[in-house]
């Protein structure tokens, strides 16, 4: 099955723990954590404390995304909050390799995200490395933008890059990502759907993750 992680981005803030009850209810697969840190993207979300916290109210896999400068630095901080995957960007500062070391020997998945102007062929040397990769269809920093189609082939040169290297590759999609947008990145090989307006804005997300699911049965 296609797997479905709701962007905590778009819950609400002051009731944390019960959105993950209800995104667990709903069958979502996977939560997603945007951390932010105002230098890597123009705006700041939550850290390792707050993530911490939200462990204490659900056992739903953490997808943290860290849309952050330097990542290796917080690796630890958020291996110990009770991150699952660990996802940083190719295009951060600092030792990138180092970081997903540093998440594989802290036994959490690690992940490597592409935004949409970089090309292919800036993520591929890290890709021997890591069990995700995360395409970035919208400009990180902010929920709600609308999709950017332009990205959807690097879906599919991660696809085939896994089948050529034999590798089990989950190819994870973030931004603007609805049933529309959501169905052309899974054709495409995509095997995880991010989603934040598209599913919070619903009072029942549960039949809209339902469906997705069923876009790949095989997976
Ligand atoms: C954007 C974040 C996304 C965002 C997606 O920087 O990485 O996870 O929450 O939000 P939607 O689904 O509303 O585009
Ligand atoms: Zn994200």
């Amino acid at each position: 099955m296609t797997k479905v992680s709701p962007s905590m981005l778009s819950c609400d803030f002051s009731r944390l723990g019960e959105e993950l009850v209800r995104v667990k209810d709903a069958g979502a697969d996977w939560a997603h954590l945007d951390v932010m840190d105002g230098a890597f993207v123009p705006n700041i979300t939550f850290g390792a404390p707050v993530i911490k916290a939200m462990r204490k109210c659900s056992d739903i896999v953490f997808d943290a995304h860290l849309m952050i400068q330097d990542p290796i630095r917080y690796v630890d901080d958020f291996a110990d909050a009770g991150c699952d995957c660990i996802t940083v960007h190719c295009e951060a500062e600092g030792d990138i390799h180092g970081a997903i070391s540093r998440i594989r020997e802290r036994g959490r998945i690690p992940g490597i995200s592409v935004n949409p102007e970089t090309p292919f062929e800036k993520v591929e040397p890290f890709l021997g490395e890591v069990d995700l990769l995360l395409v970035m269809t919208v400009h990180p920093g902010f929920g709600g933008q609308s999709f950017i189609a332009d990205c959807v082939p690097k879906i599919a040169m991660g696809r085939e890059w896994a089948q050529r290297n034999n590798r089990k590759l989950e190819i994870s999609v973030d931004g603007g990502v609805n049933a529309e947008t959501g169905r052309l990145c899974v054709e495409a090989g995509a095997t995880v759907l991010v989603a934040g307006s598209s599913l919070f804005k619903l009072d029942d997300m549960a039949p809209e993750i339902a469906s997705w699911k069923t876009y790949r049965p095989d997976l």
